[in-house]
């Protein structure tokens, strides 16, 4: 069985977002079956600052528009990068706070179409090729399209795994070009939407499977409210649309080996949990002499994550003695928002505007809740992470929160977090209150933590997930 993944980040190569932990963790399970899987994702400038790839000294020559792009293939393992300075050297994987980079459609277009040439120049004749969110999301067109009299994928099936509905890689009509399909494919039925052209829903029709990253969510984006426009679309084809739940890299992820934090700790012996709290309190000034509990935040500051739902609900948190702590990047007027409201509670609220996955492994270990209420929520890692570090999450009842948090119920003693529903400053006072309420009593509070230390989201179950798809779909 040969993979060819296509994916616009991957650990450890680069990252804004979960999607990167999901693509490098299903490369890495799949090699481990041995599955012969080949990654393609472009070479960012974050890519080669940190690796060498060797160069294989092929390279894929791609006519977009009037304008041809040159990209070197290089390798790295199960990883192949496309070099193509124009396109690839530049400070972000798709765009600044203030939005995104003006020619991504081009540059994910040559990713596509880069993809298929590189395992052609490659020689890599894959039985799946599986596309990750709207930035690959044209290869299953191109594979019914552009290539469907071509040999070498004659034998090629497609899968296209939703990460997040609400990026859809939608550009104006006049960028149709640039994708290389025919006219007749820009129609209501094609890629056409609303008078754009829209990348994803190119993969959502012509995939032989689509595949979401919870079961929760797989039904949910079935419903208007949640499927951005494309819940029409996702309904014709629901009989090919599995929801699989991601896991976390449980040997990434591991509060009893991570180096990064004072002190390691375990389900059993949770004392290091403490050193690591020390730490977090002292690196964020934090004045915690009222006991309280330190809630935190880890995330892309974007609509969907609900981090103004947070600040709404700040003034009633704080008054129950809870201090914030919040580290994300994203948009600017988040970013403000964190940065000023940080300045205005000194010593109460801290804000780390920026990426930083060693600051997050502290924010993890050193919290006592963790604050996720989303929006939606595909799947969501970092409500996975908090639970095995011992920080139970506080969260909406939404996508794959729902199906990786169970509710604490304070008569049985049974749960792991606190859900509620609807992502409302409301909704998650009322269960930060429960939180600090069931937390104010040391044995319960201990149940809680290990409940979810001990839940267990490893990758076994999802790579059969994927496995049983590929193995379906090659006959
Ligand atoms: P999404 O993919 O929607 O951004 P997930 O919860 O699935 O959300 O995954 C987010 C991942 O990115 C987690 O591994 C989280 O720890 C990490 N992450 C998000 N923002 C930051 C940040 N500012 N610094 C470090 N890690 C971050
Ligand atoms: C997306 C989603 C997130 C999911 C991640 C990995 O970015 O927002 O919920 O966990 O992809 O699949």
């Amino acid at each position: 069985m040969k993979v060819l993944m296509v994916s616009p980040e991957a650990v450890p190569y680069a990252k804004t977002g979960g999607l990167a932990d999901v693509a490098g963790a299903l490369v890495s399970e799949l090699v481990k079956k041995k599955v012969d899987t080949l990654l393609v994702m472009p070479f960012y400038s974050t890519v080669a600052r940190h690796f060498n790839p060797e160069d294989t000294g092929k390279s894929v020559k791609i006519k977009i528009g009037d304008k041809t792009h040159e990209g070197r293939i290089l390798r790295d393992k199960h990883a192949v990068f496309l070099k193509c300075s124009e396109l690839y050297d530049r400070a972000e994987l798709y765009g600044t706070p203030e939005g995104d980079y003006p020619d991504n459609a081009r540059r994910f277009v040559f990713l596509s179409r880069g993809a298929l040439e590189a395992a052609k120049a490659l020689d890599f004749k894959p039985n799946i090729a599986h596309c990750h969110d709207w930035q690959a999301a044209l290869i299953p067109l191109y594979l019914k399209s552009l290539y469907s009299k071509d040999p070498f994928f004659a034998g090629t099936k497609s899968v296209m795994t939703i990460h997040n509905l609400g990026y859809q890689g939608v550009f104006p009509a006049d960028l149709y070009g640039i994708t290389g399909l025919g006219p007749e494919l820009f129609t209501p039925e094609g890629v056409e939407f609303y008078g754009n052209v829209n990348f994803l829903k190119a993969g959502l029709i012509s995939a032989d499977m689509i595949t979401t990253v919870s079961p929760t969510y797989a039904r949910e984006i079935l419903l208007p409210e949640n499927g951005f426009g494309l819940d029409g679309v996702l309904k014709s084809r629901s009989g090919s649309l599995r929801g699989i739940l991601n896991g976390i890299d449980e040997t990434q992820w591991d509060p009893a080996k991570d180096k990064s934090l004072p002190s390691n700790y375990w389900a059993v012996d949770l004392a290091g949990k403490a050193a690591c709290r020390k730490k977090l309190v002292s690196e964020c000034g934090l004045k915690d002499g009222r006991g309280g509990l330190v809630a935190s935040f880890v995330g892309r500051l974007s609509g969907q994550k609900g981090v103004d739902v947070i600040i709404e609900a700040a003034p009633e948190i704080l008054s129950m003695g809870v201090n914030l702590v919040f580290l994300g990047k994203g948009d600017e007027a988040y970013q403000k928002a964190l940065q000023e409201f940080g300045r205005a509670h000194e010593g109460r609220v801290f804000a780390n505007i920026g990426f930083d996955e060693g600051f997050s492994r502290l924010v993890y270990a050193g919290s006592d809740i963790f604050l996720m209420p989303s929006r939606y929520e595909p799947c969501g890692l970092g409500q996975m992470i908090a639970l095995r570090y011992g920080t139970p999450p506080v969260a909406c009842r939404t996508g794959g929160l729902a199906d990786t948090i169970t509710d604490y119920d304070p008569y049985s003693g049974k749960g792991n977090g606190f859900l509620f529903d609807g992502a409302s400053a409301a909704g998650l006072l009322q269960a930060v209150k429960l939180a600090v309420c069931a937390f104010s009593v040391p044995k319960r509070r201990e149940l809680i933590i290990k409940a979810g230390m001990r839940a267990g989201f490893t990758w076994k179950k999802a790579v059969l997930g994927y496995t049983g798809i590929y193995k379906e779909l090659s006959g």
